[in-house]
């Protein structure tokens, strides 16, 4: 079997997961969530559910994927004191999870890059119609998927240069480049006149709007910004050597994710009620808004490019860590080299994001339980597989797992001096706290 790789650098463990955590949930999801769900009243609860449930998770999936070494349906085999209990073959759900996320999040990363192409050949004007634009965009068959497929085709090839070389070496790079254009764009947004609405908005809390919509949809966002519940961390942890700080690494990429979002917010809510559109226009906001507003600002179409630079990047440092949880499992389960388990699960997607793409258009009446095949597969994933996966993380690692090895892995054998309080809060909320809140959303997601 192929030798194991390993991370080469702690700042390359920490971009690559940060890779992974900011993508489309960031740029895309976040800012119309905060828009269509009272904006700052938000805001304030998704930060309780990033650092009071899921920076624990993520503690959690360092813990599993550091301690067995091994793709994520081998770490809980190896990992479980019975081979043969049904505990042993859970990682089988994260490796679904990842191949579902990816097949319709390679579609939307598609988009990115059809829109980076539109902004490079200067297409976005004044009295343009956008929706009709994202319409030939998203709708028109061979338009999609023809930039589905680049999408996936790129993403493919990193994850075929290996952890270090490949996934390490590009996140790096990218990485701070993201930062530094995520900023430059935000500083643009908040100097437009009347930006200030904008970030009153971002940054006002409205306690009127705390509803049981609003605290489901921030924990599922927690969730899916933060890539946890499907194994990416499992897996990218497997390839972390034993020095790792855990807990700072964790903290780290959390607080990266949210800076990211943070600033993502800042360059698009200013920017929206600056030209006195709605904050609650939805999935279309990025797409249909935001080159709107870049056709009426000077340097606009410099911005576009800058923007959907940022986008595509940040779709496919996410769509990398997708891919490798499945073809981490095919290498190590199947004995097959890495050449071999990527084409097979690319092909494998390839197909699944067609009949996304497709769900859209043409396959527009085909409907899975009343939902479009996209919209069925993101709904199946953000609301049932994510929460589903997470809740049997902590089961499994509060309840199966010894205390003692737990803390032992999260301290590297009590090497770190980390405060005994700490631990303790950390163990209790995987134990108790987190299976319950998780419960609550998974049983809400079947319901709403
Ligand atoms: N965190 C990514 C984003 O915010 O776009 C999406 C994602 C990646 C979700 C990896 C889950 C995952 F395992």
């Amino acid at each position: 079997m192929e030798k194991r790789d390993l991370f080469g650098s702690r700042l390359g463990v920490l971009l690559a997961l940060a890779g992974s955590a900011v993508g489309l949930g960031n740029l895309w999801r976040f800012p119309y969530l905060v828009g269509s769900n009272g904006g700052a009243m938000f805001i304030i609860l998704y930060l309780f559910f990033v650092f009071i449930i899921c920076l624990p998770l993520m503690f959690t999936e360092f813990v599993i994927g550091r301690r067995s070494h091994a793709n994520v349906f081998g770490a809980f085999r190896s990992l479980s004191s019975d081979k043969k209990s049904l505990w042993s073959k859970i990682g089988f759900i994260s490796v679904l999870c990842s191949f579902t996320i990816l097949s319709f999040y390679s579609v939307v990363g598609g988009w990115t890059i059809d829109y980076l192409v539109r902004s490079c050949m200067f297409q976005f004007h004044v009295n343009s119609d956008y929706s009709e634009m994202f319409n030939l965009s998203t709708q028109v068959a061979w338009r999609p998927l023809l930039f589905t497929a680049i999408f996936l085709i790129l993403t493919g090839l990193v994850v075929r240069m290996g952890v270090k070389d490949g996934i390490e070496k590009f996140t790096k790079v990218m990485m701070p480049i993201l930062f530094l254009m995520v900023i430059l764009v935000a500083i643009r947004s908040v100097t437009l006149p009347g930006a200030g609405e904008g970030l009153r908005f971002l940054f006002k809390p409205d306690f009127s709007k705390l509803t049981a919509t609003t605290v489901l949809s921030a924990m599922g966002q927690a969730f899916f910004s933060l890539s946890i519940g499907c194994g990416t961390i499992i897996t990218y942890a497997s390839y972390v050597n034993k020095s790792e700080n855990i807990m700072k690494t964790s903290s780290y990429t959390a607080l990266m994710d949210l800076g990211f979002a943070l600033l993502a917010g800042m360059a698009i809510m200013p920017a929206v009620f600056a030209f006195g559109q709605s904050p609650t226009e939805g999935p279309g906001l990025v797409f249909i808004i935001i080159p709107q507003i870049f056709a009426q600002i000077p340097f606009g179409s410099i911005l576009a490019i800058l923007f959907f630079f940022i986008l595509f990047f940040a779709a496919i440092t996410s769509s990398i860590s997708l891919l490798e949880v499945v073809v981490a499992y095919l290498i190590e389960e199947f004995e097959m080299v890495r050449r071999k388990a990527v084409f097979i699960s690319f092909t494998a997607v390839c197909v699944v994001a067609i009949l996304c793409s497709l769900s859209l258009g043409p396959l527009q009446e085909f409907k899975i339980a009343g939902f479009a095949i996209f919209d069925f597969l993101d709904k199946l994933s953000a609301n049932i597989l994510l929460p589903a996966g997470g809740l049997l993380f902590v089961l499994f690692a509060g309840w199966r797992m010894p205390d003692q090895d737990y803390i032992n892995e999260l301290t590297n054998e009590g090497t770190l001096p980390v405060n005994r309080f700490l631990l303790k809060a950390v163990r209790f909320i995987v134990k108790y706290v987190a299976p319950i809140i998780i419960l609550l959303i998974l049983i809400t997601g079947f319901v709403i």
